[in-house]
């Protein structure tokens, strides 16, 4: 199994990225996955009536985020263990900004289950970010709408890497999502991983 796990914050552009990623390994016939941690844990969540919307999930109870957490990470594993040696992407977070405070995305007890080769870190400047978030109407994410609170998180998130990274033995490897061209990072991620 080989699995690149890719982080950043909401409205980087991790799911473009994981989009283009698809359409090129499509092209190339190649065996792949694609997962998203937010939506094995949103459908426990919405299962058990926690939450109507993904974007709730990250003002639940901590408890409930870890149980959540812990519950998608087993399925995961398993989905991507299925697919022999074929490339698993995981779109997910190294860290989750909640009220009750940085909760990592891949502690030990998830991380060791995933057994990633490589976490990727997709960064742009957070300006950019911003303006990405605000012409994407469909999504709920004002928590995260100041300059210094993506700056914030962006440093969280590298340090969250790189312990989790340490705990496997896996890579950290930060990569640019460009303006106007996911594509850039997404043969960037492919390369890292292959
Ligand atoms: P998740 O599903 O990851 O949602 P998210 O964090 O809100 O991320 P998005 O998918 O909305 O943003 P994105 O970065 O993928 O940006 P997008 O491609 O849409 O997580 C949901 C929830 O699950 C989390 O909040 C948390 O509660 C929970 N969760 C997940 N993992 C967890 C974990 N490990 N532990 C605990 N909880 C966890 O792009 C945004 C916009 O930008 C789009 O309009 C797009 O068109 C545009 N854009 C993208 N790239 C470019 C570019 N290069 N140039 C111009 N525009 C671009």
């Amino acid at each position: 199994m080989k699995l690149g796990i890719v982080t950043g914050i909401p409205g980087v552009g991790k799911t473009t990225i994981l989009n283009t990623i698809k359409e090129i390994l499509s092209k190339e016939n190649s065996k792949f996955l694609i997962m998203n941690y937010g939506d094995y844990m949103l459908k426990t969540a919405m299962e058990m009536k926690y939450v109507s919307n993904r974007d709730e999930m990250r003002k639940l109870p901590l408890n409930v985020q870890r149980q959540l957490q812990l519950e998608a990470a087993k399925n995961i594993y398993k989905d991507a263990s299925s697919l022999g040696d074929g490339l698993s992407f995981l779109d997910t977070h190294a860290v989750v900004r909640t009220p009750g405070g940085y909760l990592p995305g891949l502690p030990k007890h998830i991380v060791e289950i995933l057994q990633p080769q490589v976490i990727f870190l997709i960064e742009s400047d957070p300006e950019l970010i911003l303006k990405r978030q605000e012409n994407d109407k469909t999504r709920a994410r004002t928590d995260y709408s100041d300059p210094a609170v993506i700056k914030e998180t962006m440093d969280f998130a590298r340090y969250s890497a790189m312990a989790s990274a340490v705990l496997v033995g896996a890579s950290v490897k930060v990569v640019k999502n460009v303006e106007g061209d996911p594509s850039i990072a997404a043969h960037q991620i492919i390369k890292s991983l292959v």
